[in-house]
């Protein structure tokens, strides 16, 4: 994931929330509430697939296990990824991205039959679908979930994805927020049943929305992607960030910066909620727990897929290197276009970045595999301890306002939500920094929204 940008501001790591009754910004009040959503990701090595215990990545007793569980444990929101071509290497999918995912709007269609009270979130791209037909997908999902949809707003960045559609190719930067911007104004116009009649640089469209508010009027926005033009997008657009930003300092910071561009945009500071990802390994005992994520790294990440996931950003074949030897002293190809164009490693500064972890590696002494593990679980926050230190720590962001929930990508599935909603969940009842129920049957009441107008 892309570093913090330089345009934030540190809010100072080192205060506690006791110093000042607004922590963060002054704008700001914290909820001292923190809510859980799951984001089952469906691809890759952040699930450990060949764990004991792991289920099947498209099997609905997959779905039907982890979303029971999470409304047991009343979860805001169930949210699925959207990746609408594997990630691939010369030609080949990568060989830790488990085959396939089914379509998100069709899966939470059906969960929403045997689910009442959580949020169905749709991760969904603006830069290859058209506005008005998911505009009308989304907005049906609202109306037969009963007021629960949400959609997780994304730009999707490489070429690769591109490719699927009529559209092609790779799309500039700056081009997909601008089609953003665009895309989002038209969807809720139809939202609202508006006429439609829009001739922008990317579309023209002449459209009337029919179908009838739900009752939570229309769908949540979710974004998630952290570029300056990201961070305004949204505090111009959305309800609820996804950010990567889950340890304290940076959730701080991130805060910070999310406030000022909220403020900026003529909204309240606490207009927009932020949910950092996460992975949660818990255990009896913090010494336990520790052991445990040794483990969980091992099942995630074996030797072929260390090798793998150096191969994207190294861009060259390295099956002839040894995965407990040191990390290849070659230099990167950076390649200009083609399928891995826009992807998160094949960014201008490869070169710059193979390079500090080759640094880092052997500064810690550590194998292609060791610095492989070492790097998973990066793209969120790794909480790991006893469930009393993780609910203490978790109480901790309440009070400082960081964020307002997480997002938990479980290690396991379908089991990697028991020990939270068991013994994790509990214990932050008990700290009172988490729902003992849900406020009402609607997304926006149970993440604390205002009701739309
Ligand atoms: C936490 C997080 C989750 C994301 N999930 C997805 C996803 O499921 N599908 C997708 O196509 N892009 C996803 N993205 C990537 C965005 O589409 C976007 O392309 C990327 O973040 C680049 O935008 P940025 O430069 O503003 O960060 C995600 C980004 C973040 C930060």
């Amino acid at each position: 994931m892309s570093s913090t940008t330089a345009e934030q501001t540190t809010a100072g790591a080192a205060a506690s929330p006791a110093d000042s009754a607004h922590p963060i910004h002054a704008a700001h009040t914290p909820s001292g509430t923190i809510r859980l959503g799951v984001f089952f990701q469906g691809v890759n090595s952040s699930t450990a697939w060949r764990a004991p215990g792991a289920g099947d990545q498209v099997a609905w007793e997959s779905f039907e296990r982890l979303i029971t569980t999470a409304e047991r444990g009343v979860f805001s929101a169930f949210f699925l990824g959207e990746g609408l071509r594997l990630r691939e290497h010369q030609g080949v999918p990568l060989e830790f991205d488990v085959a396939g995912r089914p379509d998100a709007q069709t899966l939470l269609a059906a969960l929403a039959s045997i689910t009442t009270d959580i949020g169905l979130v749709a991760t969904q791209n603006t830069t290859y679908n058209d506005p008005v037909d998911l505009a009308r997908r989304l907005q049906s999902l609202d109306l037969l979930s009963d007021g629960r949809a949400a959609w997780n707003i994304v730009t999707t960045d490489n070429a690769w994805t591109g490719e699927n559609f009529r559209r092609g190719g790779y799309v500039d930067h700056a081009e997909r927020y601008e089609h953003a911007e665009a895309f989002v104004d038209v969807a809720r116009r139809i939202w609202r049943g508006e006429d439609v009649d829009h001739e922008g640089r990317h579309y023209h469209v002449r459209a009337s929305g029919r179908l009838p508010r739900s009752r939570q009027g229309e769908p949540v926005l979710f974004q998630a992607g952290v570029s300056p033009q990201g961070r305004d997008f949204a505090a111009r657009t959305a309800d609820v960030i996804f950010s990567p930003f889950g340890d304290l300092e940076r959730a701080i910071d991130f805060r910070h910066d999310i406030v000022e561009r909220t403020l900026a945009a003529g909204r309240s500071a606490e207009s927009v909620q932020i949910f950092p990802g996460a992975e949660f390994i818990l255990a009896a005992t913090d010494a336990e727990a520790e052991d445990k994520l040794r483990w969980v790294r091992e099942q995630q990440v074996g030797p072929q897929q260390a090798i793998a996931l150096l191969e994207q950003y190294w861009g060259r074949d390295l099956t002839d290197y040894d995965p407990d030897g040191p990390l290849p002293d070659v230099d990167p190809l950076v390649v200009e276009s083609g399928v891995t164009r826009g992807a998160g490693f094949q960014f201008e500064k490869a070169q710059e970045l193979t390079r500090a972890w080759r640094e880092e590696a052997a500064q810690k002494g550590l194998s292609i595999l060791e610095f492989a593990r070492s790097r998973q679980g990066s793209r969120g926050s790794s909480f790991t301890g006893s469930y009393d230190s993780v609910a203490e720590q978790l109480a901790e962001y309440a009070r400082w306002g960081a964020i307002d929930g997480l997002n938990i990508t479980p290690w396991l599935v379908p089991g990697g939500l028991d020990d939270v909603v068991d013994e994790l969940v509990p214990r932050l009842q008990e700290r009172g920094v988490y729902p003992t129920e849900y406020a009402g049957t609607t997304l926006r009441e149970n993440l604390g929204l205002p009701a739309l107008a």
